[in-house]
């Protein structure tokens, strides 16, 4: 369904993607690894159609069709949903309006289309996943905590369940219950027909989702691909010790 083909991306001029390969199928969770820095939230950048992310070459399809000239809106309204690692503020907007404002994009209605029902799909979503009522009422972001915006991240997406939902470092920041609730979302999401993309650094988060396949990406390049073990043995050894042993 998402497939990114040989992508190159440049940032300020500086190549930071060097030829990316990645695909993500509907049902699948796929976890992209890679020490600090080594591309990861520009892939996901560059997904969500950030103008400061340069395709040099190569490709992102969505059902085989190129999408790399569509605006971020255009994107999101095919149906690809990008929660950020350090989502921003903005205070003027309240959550409630955003959450209305996503679902209408979505079905294809009017932004300022009225929708009620969506807030009460909005509250159980979050009952669901521990957070509390008291946001939907407040600006985006204002006063989140950073459980709270990763929380906040994955119900928009359980809210329009979009083709292709990713997340970067979603269980970054979050106590043991919130990597459940997240965890247990995400598994929902997949099961629900979505394809999942989901950057991490820690096995923990395999206690709540089972991944398809673990990508492992080293300076704007994949280097392995694998299943859920690799998580393990990157936890248990760290990257550079794991990257020797496999001759990467
Ligand atoms: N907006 C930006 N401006 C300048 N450099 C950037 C920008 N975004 C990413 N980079 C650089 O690209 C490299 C990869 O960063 P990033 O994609 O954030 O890695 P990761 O998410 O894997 O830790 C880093 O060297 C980072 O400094
Ligand atoms: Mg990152």
């Amino acid at each position: 369904m998402l497939e990114v083909k040989n992508l190159r991306v440049a940032v300020g001029g500086r190549e930071i993607l060097r030829g990316v390969n990645i695909s993500v199928s509907t049902g699948e969770v796929v976890v992209l690894m890679g020490p600090n820095g080594s591309g990861k939230s520009t892939l996901f950048q560059t997904i969500a159609g950030n103008p400061k992310y340069e395709i040099i070459e190569g490709d992102i399809l969505l059902d085989g069709e190129s999408i790399k000239t569509l605006t971020p809106e255009e994107r999101f309204g095919r149906g690809i949903f990008v929660g950020f690692q350090n989502p921003i503020s903005v205070p003027e907007v309240r959550f409630t309006f955003l959450l209305q404002v996503m679902s209408n994009v979505k079905r294809g209605k009017k932004l300022t289309d009225p929708n009620p029902q969506v807030l009460t799909q909005a509250q159980k979503i979050a009952t669901e996943l521990g957070l509390k009522p008291e946001v939907f009422s407040r600006g985006v972001g204002v006063g989140f905590s950073g459980g709270e915006f990763k929380r906040a991240e994955v119900l928009q997406a359980l809210l329009i369940e979009p083709k292709i939902a990713i997340f970067d470092e979603p269980d970054s920041g979050l106590d043991i219950d919130g990597i459940a609730a997240v965890g247990r979302a995400i598994t929902k999401l997949a099961s629900s027909g979505s394809g999942v993309l989901i950057s991490t650094h820690y096995a923990r988060v395999l206690q709540f989702l089972k991944p398809t396949r673990v990508y492992v990406m080293v300076d704007g390049r994949v280097v392995l691909e694998g299943s859920g073990e690799i998580i393990k043995k990157i936890e248990e050894v760290g990257y550079q010790s794991f990257l020797e042993s496999v001759g990467s």
